[in-house]
């Protein structure tokens, strides 16, 4: 199955707001179609959105202001501005040539996945991992593999995968959601936890490595990532468990001098003071709801991208 794809003159993705009940996939035909579906999350996760941004690029045909307001959907992974670029570089050979380029990124995605899970594999020692993540980092955060998960993929099927503890992610349950839905598609051992329970379960022991993926590495490898990651890598630290950070090397953004200028996403209260359109907390609550965190680069085991296993 492909997350996100090129179908006969349109972009084709899974919508990921209506899973795990149901497996629908959205015909987009237009640009303000594309930003709609990524303000919602119906496609999300950052190489998944450098895919989008590049078939975006395509749909707007051109138009200059479309591309815009595609490349400004969502601020904080760096893959949709980099998609976006990469083919709108291309505009003036014309349509063929931008098209060949978003092709190209997806391949690559799929590419990059497979090599990030081998040398995440690799980099892990044990024959029996118990790992922890946050989010969703599977398939459906990429076109066909995952960058954190699909390190966990590889483990499992070479047999080396005792568990995956998968965080729920307040407040949107990308963890609950996503990837106890993949992880059970793959046969995987799972389970799912709370949020807060993370840091303590690591100090509890049990867990062997903590694996999550990234919206944008700072230069000096500063990582943002969905909320909560900081919580993990906090807690990694304390327990000695490594803290590992799987992503392709378009995440990597040298432009960004260090985490402190990361702009990150706040998606407002609605999304915490409600859950599924039913009211949770009393009326009038305001709340804050900041997307994602930023982990400093010295609690970073290691960042591992297709190429490379860097040590920040
Ligand atoms: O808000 P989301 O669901 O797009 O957040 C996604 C994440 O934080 C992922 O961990 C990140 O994009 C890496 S996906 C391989």
């Amino acid at each position: 199955m492909r997350t996100i794809d090129w179908v006969d003159g349109a972009v084709e993705l899974v919508d990921q707001t209506r899973l795990p009940d149901e497996c629908v996939t959205l015909r987009v035909e237009t640009v303000d179609e594309l930003v709609g579906a990524i303000r919602r999350l119906s496609v999300r996760g950052a190489p998944a959105l450098g895919v989008a941004g590049a078939l975006g690029v395509v749909l707007a045909r051109g138009d200059q202001d479309a591309v815009a307001r595609l490349r400004a959907a969502r601020p904080t992974a760096v893959n949709l501005a980099w998609g976006v670029d990469r083919a709108a570089a291309r505009i003036p050979e014309g349509p063929e040539a931008v098209l060949e380029t978003a092709l190209r990124i997806r391949d690559d995605d799929i590419a990059a996945c497979h090599a990030m899970g081998e040398r995440g594999a690799e980099l892990l020692e044990g024959d029996r991992l118990r790992i922890m993540t946050v989010c969703n980092t599977g398939g459906l955060a990429c076109v066909e593999r995952g960058t954190a998960l699909g390190v966990a993929q590889t483990l499992h099927e070479r047999g080396r995968l005792a568990e995956v503890l998968a965080l729920e992610t307040r407040p949107l349950l990308q963890g609950a959601r996503l990837t106890a839905w993949e992880l059970a598609r793959m046969g995987a051992p799972h389970r799912l936890v709370t949020d807060g329970a993370g840091p303590y379960l690591l100090a509890r022991g049990g867990v062997d490595a903590v694996l999550i993926g990234a919206d944008r590495i700072a230069a000096n490898g500063d990582t943002a990532n969905k909320i909560g990651s900081y919580a993990l890598a906090l807690g990694a630290e304390r327990a000695g468990v490594p803290f590992i950070v799987v992503a392709p090397e378009s995440t990597i953004d040298p432009a960004t001098p260090s985490g402190e200028h990361i702009e990150i996403e706040d998606r407002g209260a609605d999304e915490i003071v409600a859950f599924r359109g039913t009211r949770v907390a009393p009326e009038g609550t305001d709340a804050l709801n900041p997307a994602f965190d930023v982990t400093p680069h010295d609690l970073i085991t290691a960042i591992v991208t297709e190429e490379r296993v860097i040590r920040p």
